[in-house]
């Protein structure tokens, strides 16, 4: 879940570091550091907390040098002190490391009876120790990295930089991506290909197993079985300019904002406006007329597969099981004989997803992934993928990525629908046709912002909330309870509407707001009921409605939140803007760090 940096570079390293890192702080922000060589001495710079820390660091203690590395961390095995901040060195190297070494107490017994002695509590230390064993040896450095690497069980992306090796930086992967940038007379290493976005556009991503060897001139990559391997050099277009805030407060706000352009690119990819069909494509394989299917992620993603599930269902009539990635890879699931299992994720890396996605491959299921960052090993690894072209992704709480999710798992359901011969074209051109015009409704529901920021400065005030929705809109639900406590740090839970007699509504009383995502559509009745359950109980009601919902309740609902009336089918798209709205005006209000709420990580490589 960490960033990783290393440039060999012909300029000053440690600006060009912190400027790389300021990209990867999504990753993990509990603490930061570099690494570079001084006439060949390795000298660092750490601080605790947030990577201006390191800046003030830097700023009083300048590093010299033009080849380094830098990290900042989500931290897993010891504190986010200064000391267990990476870079960790001895005189001979230095590291960084994304991911849990899992056999590092072996490890660190052996090395401490070998005479190291360790600075931090961490499991990364040992790869610093472990390398510098095998060079006190006699070992080069290629050969002590490899040595090193070899003994290494966990998940692991690594660089290392070697003190009076001015011209040699390695880098290694198994569970944890990395990426080699390379450039004009320079080359980087990344922990993602936006890491190296500011300096080049050529990037390469390493596959399991690999070490890249990397020096100015060249870069040679040896695979899981130590033979020299050629990787494909991307050209990543992610840019620079995507990862600026511009005149928007938060990340989060801005990419808010951007869901009408964002789903309209999604939604054009997967339909033909012409004759409003959907148009998916080659899927390598992955037959969706089968009779059953299973969507797994985690978190948001998880919420996306929920929604997509309900349409699956009710417009493709396929048995759909949908479940947590970290719950389904340790359940053995079994499969039906036709099946095909989608995995979504809006980085393309969580671990327990992966874990899912490589068991069912192990099963003999046909993967497909919809997912964000491209190349990703998810996206790699998958037998067929729908992108999501939400563009990058820099608030930790998923918002633009959740609507891309959602539009691609829409035409999902339609292709399948059509494969399965339950819809006519027809009806698969009035379902087209609406996923056409959602860019503009979420445009129109972009601007209840107003009254939302009103009821945000109540619900500030509360300690608990519930959120309430039927059918499709019971994930909305979740994904709206979800985004609230991520941001505002205020207890919410998501229920079906009609769960709530079954006991939540033991917890309604005047001081907890109950947000209930209720469309004029089908079950709105039934929803009504349950909101006279909680009007009787004193419970203060935030619906978010159409005009038609906004009159059935007027006498009930404390709040209106009202967006535009829409299909049903994409209603879960124009909802989420209010929900997401309401969750991040509610933080503004508490005065929480939006975009890096606390304990948290954008990309959870980690078990
Ligand atoms: C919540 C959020 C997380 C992610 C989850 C999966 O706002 O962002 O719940 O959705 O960690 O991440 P990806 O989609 O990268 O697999």
């Amino acid at each position: 879940m960490c960033g990783i940096i290393g440039i060999l570079g012909s300029t000053p390293v440690a600006p060009r570091l912190v400027e790389a890192l300021k990209r990867l702080e999504y990753r993990g922000y509990d603490s930061a550091g570099v690494a570079a060589l001084e006439n060949g001495a390795i000298g660092r710079r750490r601080a605790a907390g947030k990577l201006a820390n390191l800046e003030t660091e830097l700023a009083a203690s300048p590093l010299p040098g033009v080849s380094g590395i830098g990290h900042t961390r989500w931290a897993t095995h010891g504190a986010p002190t200064t000391g267990n901040a990476h870079p960790h060195a001895t005189d001979k190297v230095a590291i960084v490391h994304n991911g849990i070494i899992e056999n590092f107490r072996p490890l660190r017994e052996e090395l401490i009876k070998a005479g190291h002695s360790f600075a931090s509590e961490t499991d990364s230390e040992v790869i610093a120790h472990l390398i510098t064993e095998y060079l006190n040896k006699g070992q080069s450095p290629e050969q002590a990295a490899i040595a090193a690497v070899r003994r290494l069980e966990g998940a692991f992306g690594i660089a290392v930089l070697f003190a009076g090796q001015d011209d040699i930086l390695i880098g290694a992967r198994k569970g944890s991506p990395l990426a080699v940038g390379i450039g004009d007379g320079e080359m980087y290493l990344g922990s993602d290909a936006i890491a190296v976005s500011p300096f080049t556009t050529r990037v390469m991503f390493l596959e399991e197993g690999d070490i890249a060897v990397l020096s100015r001139a060249k870069v040679k990559v040896l695979d899981a079985n130590g033979m020299v391997a050629e990787r494909q050099v991307h050209t990543f277009a992610g840019g620079a300019a995507a990862v600026e805030k511009g005149n928007f407060r938060h990340f989060m706000q801005k990419e808010i904002y951007e869901q009408s352009e964002t789903t309209a690119r999604t939604i054009t990819r997967y339909v033909n406006a012409n004759d409003e069909s959907v148009q998916m494509p080659d899927l390598d394989g992955v037959d969706l007329g089968a009779d059953s299917a299973i969507v797994i992620g985690c978190g948001t993603a998880h919420y996306a597969g929920r929604v997509a599930e309900y349409w699956m269902e009710q417009y493709a009539g396929i048995a759909v099981e949908t479940d947590i990635a970290s719950e389904f890879r340790y359940r053995k699931p079994a499969f039906a004989k036709k099946s095909f299992a989608v995995f979504v994720s809006q980085s393309g890396e969580t671990a327990d997803t992966l874990a899912a996605l490589r068991y069912c491959k192990e099963q003999g299921l046909k993967t497909l992934a919809v997912v964000n960052v491209p190349e990703s090993t998810i996206w790699r690894e998958a037998d067929a993928r729908l992108p999501t072209l939400a563009g990058p992704e820099i608030g930790v709480a998923s918002t633009k990525a959740f609507t891309a999710q959602l539009s691609a798992l829409a035409a999902l359901a339609i292709a399948v629908g059509r494969a399965r011969g339950t819809l006519s074209s027809q009806e698969e051109a009035r379902l087209v046709h609406a996923l056409m015009e959602t860019p503009r409704l979420i445009a129109d529901a972009l601007k209840v912002e107003p009254e939302i920021e009103v009821i945000a400065q109540e619900l500030a005030q509360a300690r608990d909330v519930l959120y309430l929705g039927r059918g499709v809109h019971y994930p909305i639900a979740l994904e709206g309870a979800l985004k609230l406590k991520e941001i505002s740090y205020i207890h919410a839970e998501g229920y079906a509407a009609g769960e709530l007699k079954h006991g939540p509504i033991a917890l309604i009383d005047e001081h907890t707001p109950v947000v209930v995502v209720a469309p004029h559509d089908a079950l709105f009745e039934k929803t009504l009921s349950n909101m006279q359950e909680v009007n009787a109980r004193g419970g203060k009601l935030i619906v978010i409605t159409d005009a038609a919902g906004a009159v059935a309740c007027a006498e009930i609902a404390q709040h209106i939140i009202m967006v535009p009336a829409c299909d049903p089918f994409v209603a879960p798209l124009v909802y989420s803007i209010p929900i997401q709205l309401l969750a991040y005006l509610t933080a503004v209000q508490k005065g929480t760090d939006v975009d890096q709420p606390r304990n948290l990580a954008k990309s959870v490589t980690v078990e």
